[in-house]
């Protein structure tokens, strides 16, 4: 029996892919397999207060409030996200929604919040079917709730749980998927453990070209079946890199997927390029401060011009000193965000 009214909240986290995600088919399936670290510090709250309608609606309805204030312009992406999920979420129609939602990152700092919010939303509505059925197990609900954010946003999909997810049919694991994420199930070194992600807010602005958009270019992009098969290799590579904790080799597969991706939109019809000087000078940064000390500090990008800086915990002090001294100048405003890798969202 589904509850007349309540109320139920999630805070879900960001994640940052180490093989990245780039082109789809239809339905959100990804063009290939993707694995992330689930981030912590960067993370939506969403509260999802919930009314039960007099009658079944043909058609759901829900306020929207970011920050504390009525929202318009997400309105749209939430559309969407219930049209695409209402088949498999029956009791959408039945209720009117409040959905209050806010960021731990500020506002339009160049970090997307379309992973963690749909994550948080997912979760959520998973919370009131668990209401009405009580004996729902956990693995089902994180499966799910995995299944429901892809549909809102594909990369969200690898935001419910920690540490290192993997989304998308990938042989060697037999449970992977390309409806959800799950947790990477191979052993994976200590040195990866607290692994940091200090974020260089490069550029606070919004992307002059969407995700939406750049997945479409990989239709009939001239290097797309490579670099779908190099997602694969990566993959395979990685497999060993974790199981033995080889750095060098991580920063190798690590960066050259964070190029490959800009590099594919530099190569898309109509091409584009969302780095900055600033991006690059920071790359070039990072490569002579690796070879000068020695440490183990890599970059990653997302679809933007912000610096993903990825080092392992017992190198934390010379790095932290470094991105201080060095880096943090091409910092839009100075802003960066010191996060590190996470375990997964939490019902609040
Ligand atoms: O989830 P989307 O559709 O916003 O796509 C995200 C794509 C990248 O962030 C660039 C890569 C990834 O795997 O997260």
């Amino acid at each position: 029996e589904y509850p007349n009214e309540g109320k139920v909240a999630w805070k879900a986290p960001s994640n940052i892919a180490l093989v990245k995600y780039w082109g789809k088919k239809p339905n959100q399936i990804p063009a290939n397999p993707s694995i992330s670290f689930t981030l912590n510090a960067c993370a939506t709250t969403t509260s999802l207060a919930f009314q039960k309608l007099d009658k079944k609606s043909d058609t759901f309805s829900f306020d929207l409030f970011f920050e504390g204030k009525p929202k318009e312009d997400f309105t749209p992406k939430i559309i969407t996200f219930f049209e695409r999920i209402e088949r498999y979420v029956p009791f959408l129609k039945g209720y009117h929604f409040i959905i209050e939602t806010s960021n731990s990152f500020p506002h339009s700092s160049g970090i997307a919040s379309s992973a963690s919010g749909m994550a948080a939303l997912a979760l959520c509505l998973l919370s009131i079917e668990k209401l009405a059925n009580p004996t729902l197990g956990e693995d089902y609900l994180k499966m799910k709730a995995s299944f429901l954010a892809r549909l809102g946003s594909g990369s969200a999909c690898r935001s419910i749980e920690g540490d290192l997810i993997q989304w998308g049919a990938y042989e060697p694991i037999s449970k992977s998927s390309d409806l959800y994420g799950i947790r990477y199930p191979f052993r994976v070194d200590s040195v990866f453990k607290n692994y940091h992600d200090t974020i260089l807010l490069v550029h606070k602005g919004q992307k002059t070209v969407s995700s939406t958009v750049g997945h479409d270019l990989m239709h009939d992009h001239p290097f797309a079946q490579q670099r779908f098969q190099q997602a694969h290799h990566n993959l395979d590579k990685l497999k060993e890199v974790f199981e033995k904790g080889n750095l060098n080799e991580f920063i190798k597969i690590v960066e050259s997927e964070a190029l490959t991706l800009h590099a594919m939109m530099m190569t898309s019809l109509p091409n584009f390029v969302l780095m900055k000087p600033n991006t690059l000078e920071i790359i070039n940064r990072i490569w002579a401060f690796r070879k000068k000390s020695k440490t183990h500090v890599c970059f990653t990008l997302d679809a933007g011009a912000n610096v993903h800086v990825l080092y392992p915990e017992s190198e934390k002090k010379e790095v932290f000193q470094f991105i201080q001294d060095e880096l943090v100048a091409f910092c839009e405003n100075g802003h960066y965000i010191c996060d590190r890798i996470g375990h997964g969202a939490k019902q609040l």
